[in-house]
């Protein structure tokens, strides 16, 4: 059994999280502290419950049982409005990136702040987005729109966006996914120095391994709904479950394996190109 987690032992607490859809049990007891400052990698294969489990962490979903802390004080049962305060420090990039195409990146980015304030010193929100720009390495793209900018662009302009209100935290879900390996690397690069420049707490799902070894203080894996490894990438690499291995080699299991080899080679009837000319 895993150890209970303290409500305030780190920046995002889940205790025990539980989400059900329908019948299937998607969530099945989560508990697990994202430390200040540290980077936390949440991996696991496509459908195990990552990008759900993220949204409670900023409870876009609520749990069917369990609680979220955000540093120390549960979330998950505040009405929309007190969620929409706490939200604001948080940053977050979610799996599309989803730019408002009608915008050009300046309003993009501003969008946000607008949001939540009035803004009456234009000069300094100018200065605010060339900054954000300027660390995501865009300064001078203000004026473009999205559709003139490429899949790795367009990540960079979110994360400028996800950081313009300074979060405290920051949730990346497939930061890299559909990027080729230098643009992916790029985003990883970034990650580390936001983490290092900003101060931040980063959570990040992803099922890119070199990228979950390259930016993570801290690997949790995920299967079946539960936490199957929680440590760094030496523990992770050398962890013994089948599922860990599998999934960090990218290796098909047995059962899956078999379940293919005994669909449909064998027809009573093969047909050859031959027949068809
Ligand atoms: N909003 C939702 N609420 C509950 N279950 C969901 C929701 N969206 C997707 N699911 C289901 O939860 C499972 C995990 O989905 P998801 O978190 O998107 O996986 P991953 O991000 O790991 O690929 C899937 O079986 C999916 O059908
Ligand atoms: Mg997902």
């Amino acid at each position: 059994m895993r150890k209970e987690v303290e409500s305030d032992s780190g920046v995002i607490v889940l205790k025990n999280l539980v989400k059900k859809s329908g019948t299937e049990l998607v969530l099945d007891g989560i508990s697990l502290a994202a430390e200040e400052g540290k980077t936390t990698v949440i991996i696991g294969p496509s459908g195990c419950g990552k990008t759900v489990l993220m949204k409670h962490m900023i409870v876009l979903e609520r749990p069917s049982a369990g609680e979220v802390y955000f540093k120390g004080r549960r979330i998950d049962d505040l009405r929309e409005r007190e969620l929409e305060k706490v939200r604001t420090q948080y940053g977050f990039l979610f799996q599309g990136g989803a730019l408002f195409d009608s915008l050009n990146v300046y309003e993009n980015i501003t969008f946000p702040i607008r949001q939540h304030h009035e803004i009456t010193d234009w000069k300094a929100i100018d200065e605010l987005v060339k900054s954000k720009l300027a660390m995501v390495g865009l300064d001078g793209y203000q004026t473009h729109y999205p559709a003139s900018l490429s899949g790795g662009q367009k990540k960079r302009v979110a994360l400028a966006r996800a950081i313009a209100m300074n979060p405290h935290v920051i949730l990346y879900d497939e930061p890299t996914t559909g990027l080729d390996p230098i643009r992916a690397d790029i985003i990883n690069e970034l990650i580390l120095k936001l983490q290092k420049e900003l101060d931040v707490t980063s959570v990040v799902v992803t099922h890119d391994m070199k990228s979950a070894y390259k930016i993570a203080d801290r690997i949790i894996m995920l299967h079946e709904g539960k936490i199957v490894a929680d440590g760094d990438a030496d523990h992770i690499r050398n962890h013994p479950h089948p599922a860990v291995q599998q999934f960090i080699h990218g290796r098909v299991s047995e059962e899956d394996l078999a379940a293919l080899r005994l669909g449909g080679t064998k027809f009573k009837t093969q047909y050859t190109p031959e027949d068809f000319r």
